[in-house]
């Protein structure tokens, strides 16, 4: 008997629930393709559930995700909530809770796909962001004083445990040895200026790479790396930074590869429950048009299988999108493809069905 995966479903808001619909339609057409068992449970966390009930997440929800092979989020965050109380209350909470201490962010052009980069393609688009994903900025640390007079003082520091750096990094050179491309890995930081956080970064980086004598470890300022995203992309193969830089230059690889229609992200807790998102946020103006790109949530949905170890699936659902780009999309842009977000899930599932499969 197969093993049934259980997963967690949250649309959530604005376009999550079109794109994550999608994205279900090819998951499944893979699983029904490789004999793949899934129990899915949906939840309705988000902007709708809190503006009715005032409650971000319900006690209890942690503990009953953490029992889930995986998460399937679609998008957080809506205009009439105030910014901050939805990721953080949701997105940042389970991601800092369940321990997905791994942001992974490919960062691939596909074939069809137009790049903003002139004289780039395919060839030179291929690398893979692993940003740490519990720590840094993000840990909420630091606080405000006399808030609102002209004396006002607001710090927010940035948190870096050994611990919390190191098992990143350990992540990162086993990613780049597995992923076996260039094997390069290159840390990105800010060695010259962000000399207590940055040091440790450093310090642990080489340490950790003389485990690892195949793979060339590099570094570059994190400025530069956003220069070098964009003149000398074929430089990069695996990137490892932090929490904060590492959400910066996603962004920015999101647009070398086509726009955040086509960024796909998983968090990952390699001892536990990960969870895989559209990297794109929820796209309010576009909300029910139907002209949102799914790829994205698509390409999530594949990392999914892949994470919960099913290989073939993840791979055959990445070529069905490539197939898509390649031969049918006119843009990557909502509104642009040429078709509507259904028929986009319907063209990749139909791929899906009938692609050899390795
Ligand atoms: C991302 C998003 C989130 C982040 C926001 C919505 C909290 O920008 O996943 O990159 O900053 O991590
Ligand atoms: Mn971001």
């Amino acid at each position: 008997m197969p093993k049934t995966y259980n997963i967690a479903v949250i649309p959530g808001d604005g376009t999550g629930p079109e794109v994550i619909a999608e994205g279900l339609k090819v998951v499944r057409a893979a699983s029904a393709r490789l004999g793949i068992k899934l129990a899915l449970s949906h939840y309705d966390f988000g902007a709708a559930r809190y503006l009715k009930t005032g409650e971000v997440l319900p006690a209890g929800a942690i503990d009953e995700l953490r029992k889930y092979d995986a998460i399937y989020l679609g998008a957080i965050g809506h205009p009439e909530v105030k910014a901050g109380i939805l990721e953080k209350g949701i997105l940042l909470r389970l991601r800092f809770e369940l321990d997905q201490y791994i942001n992974l962010r490919p960062v691939k052009l596909y074939p069809g796909v137009d790049c903003p980069l002139k004289n780039k393609g395919p060839e030179d688009i291929d690398f893979v962001v692993v940003r740490e994903n519990t720590e840094g900025l993000y840990a909420g640390a630091g606080g405000v004083l006399k808030k609102g007079t002209p004396d006002e003082v607001a710090v927010q520091e940035s948190i870096n445990t050994r611990k919390g750096v190191e098992r990143c990094i350990r992540f990162a050179f086993e990613y780049c040895k597995k992923r076996n491309k260039n094997n390069k890995l290159t840390l990105c930081g800010k060695t010259n200026v962000l000399t207590f956080a940055f040091d440790l970064w450093e310090r642990t980086f080489y340490e950790v790479a003389k485990e690892y004598p195949g793979i060339k470890a590099d570094y570059a300022h994190v400025d530069a790396i956003t220069m070098w995203f964009v003149k000398n992309p074929e430089w990069f193969d695996v990137i490892v930074t932090d929490n904060m830089f590492g959400d910066i230059i996603t962004d920015l690889g999101a647009m070398i590869q086509g726009g955040m229609g086509i960024a796909a992200g998983g968090n990952i807790n390699p001892q536990g429950v990960s969870m895989f998102e559209p990297i794109g946020g929820s796209a309010p103006k576009y909300t029910g048009q139907h002209v949102v790109n799914p790829l994205a949530a698509i390409c999530a949905g594949g990392m999914m299988l892949e994470q919960l170890g099913e290989e073939k699936a993840g791979k055959l659902i990445e070529r069905a999108a490539i197939e898509v780009t390649g031969k049918h999309l006119k843009s990557m842009a909502a509104g642009k493809m040429g078709y509507s977000t259904t028929e986009v899930g319907d063209l990749v599932a139909k791929y899906v069905t009938e692609l050899p499969v390795d």
